[in-house]
């Protein structure tokens, strides 16, 4: 796991403790946090160029049950032996990648999950591949999908909103600052982990941004209005689900919504949506910045960057740094009854794997 000492920028800088609340964030703190957000993208440039090798042996864990299933595959709880260690092994199926032309995209989310390493994301250990199947192993985190708790609770309170909002924040602006535009938030993909921060999973859309991109990817109330538009799109497409998670958090449904993508479409790109009645004029200003239709009015994307956020009413006291050290207490923390209490997620069943005797589909996956 992260070493949390080491994350974020040292004490002996200009920056203020905790103790001193201030209102706002100033430019020497977001000056000081820069250098900090640099080292970690060389971190990560240095293992995207390096080519691992590890090792894996089947005997040595036990499949315990399936935590999530998806389009390609599932994810299923593994448990070491002789450790007891738990790990969420993702299982993408050779054949099934390869029909819905996700190749690239499947190569892409192993070398991103292994050069990752920020305290609101998962990483991989390591990963393998047999005849077919590919797999990725990742530490397991136990509180669920923020999904779930996000309906059993119906919404949530503004604390927690707030809480959640800062992490997914300091998580998308080290994603770009690495250049990785994520292209698929949603309270799904965002994992909750036992003492209640989060770790943002799935990066299976996630890629290394050169200029700009045209794919057609995301979750239908959560793409941004460029996307669907197919005008070539950058970052500003996070900034946008970022703002559909704002809402949902908030009310307990997303902004835009209909029966049929096509009619989610035409809202979206519309850019019309109702605030509850309990969204106060903080809440309801920060969102207003966010969905904008025209990128060059979106917060995240303007030249005061992720500034915008950091300064914004809704977030008036909040302590960065303090959440980015994870030094926050976190305002709800899920049920958790033991290392392999899997209570936090849904059921579902579990699936026999059928390996073929050849190897499927080996030049496709050489490099993975
Ligand atoms: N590290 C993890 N620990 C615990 N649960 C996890 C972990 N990673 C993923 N999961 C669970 O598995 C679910 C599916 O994983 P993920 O979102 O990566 O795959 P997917 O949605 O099938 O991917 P794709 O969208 O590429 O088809 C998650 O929503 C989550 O519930
Ligand atoms: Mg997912």
């Amino acid at each position: 796991m992260y070493s949390r000492k080491n994350v974020g920028p040292s004490k002996d800088n200009n920056i203020r403790s905790d103790a001193e609340v201030q209102d706002g964030y100033t430019v020497q703190q977001q000056e000081q946090y820069t250098k900090y957000l640099r080292k970690l993208k060389n971190d990560f440039e240095e293992t995207w160029c390096k080519k691992k090798k590890y090792t894996f042996d089947f005997k040595e864990f036990d499949r315990v049950k399936t935590l999530g299933t998806g389009a390609f595959g599932r994810v299923v709880l593994l448990k070491h032996l002789k450790s007891y260690k738990l790990y969420a092994m993702k299982v993408l199926e050779k054949e099934k990648i390869v029909k819905m032309k996700q190749v690239e995209h499947t190569l892409y989310e192993k070398r991103i999950l292994e050069a990752i390493r920020f305290p609101f994301t998962v990483y991989m250990e390591l990963s393998f591949k047999d005849n077919s199947y590919v797999y990725f192993i990742m530490p397991f985190v136990p509180g669920g999908e923020m999904f779930t708790h996000l309906r059993r609770l119906g919404k949530f309170e503004e604390p927690l909103a707030k809480f959640y909002a800062s992490q997914v924040i300091l998580a998308l602006e080290y994603l770009h600052f690495c250049n990785l535009v994520y292209r698929d938030l949603k309270p799904e993909n965002i994992l909750i982990d036992k003492n209640g921060f989060l770790k943002i999973t799935d990066f299976g859309f996630c890629k290394l941004l050169q200029g700009r991109t045209w794919t057609l990817c995301g979750t239908p109330e959560y793409l941004a209005p460029e996307l669907i538009l197919s005008k070539g799109y950058g970052f500003s497409v996070d900034w946008w689900s970022f703002g559909v998670l704002l809402f949902e958090m908030n009310a307990g449904y997303p902004p835009f919504y209909a029966n049929e993508p096509m009619k989610t479409y035409e809202k979206i790109v519309a850019g019309k949506y109702r605030c509850p009645s309990g969204f106060n004029s903080d809440l309801r200003d920060l969102i207003r910045n966010i969905l904008q239709v025209d990128i060059t009015h979106r917060y995240g994307v303007m030249k005061n960057g992720v500034m915008d956020y950091k300064n914004h009413r809704w977030f008036k006291g909040l302590e960065w740094e303090s959440i980015l050290n994870c030094r926050t207490q976190p305002p709800y923390v899920p049920k958790y009854r033991g290392p392999d209490d899997t209570t936090n997620f849904e059921r579902y069943e579990d699936e026999p794997m059928k390996t073929s005797p050849i190897c499927l589909y080996e030049s496709e996956f050489f490099d993975f």
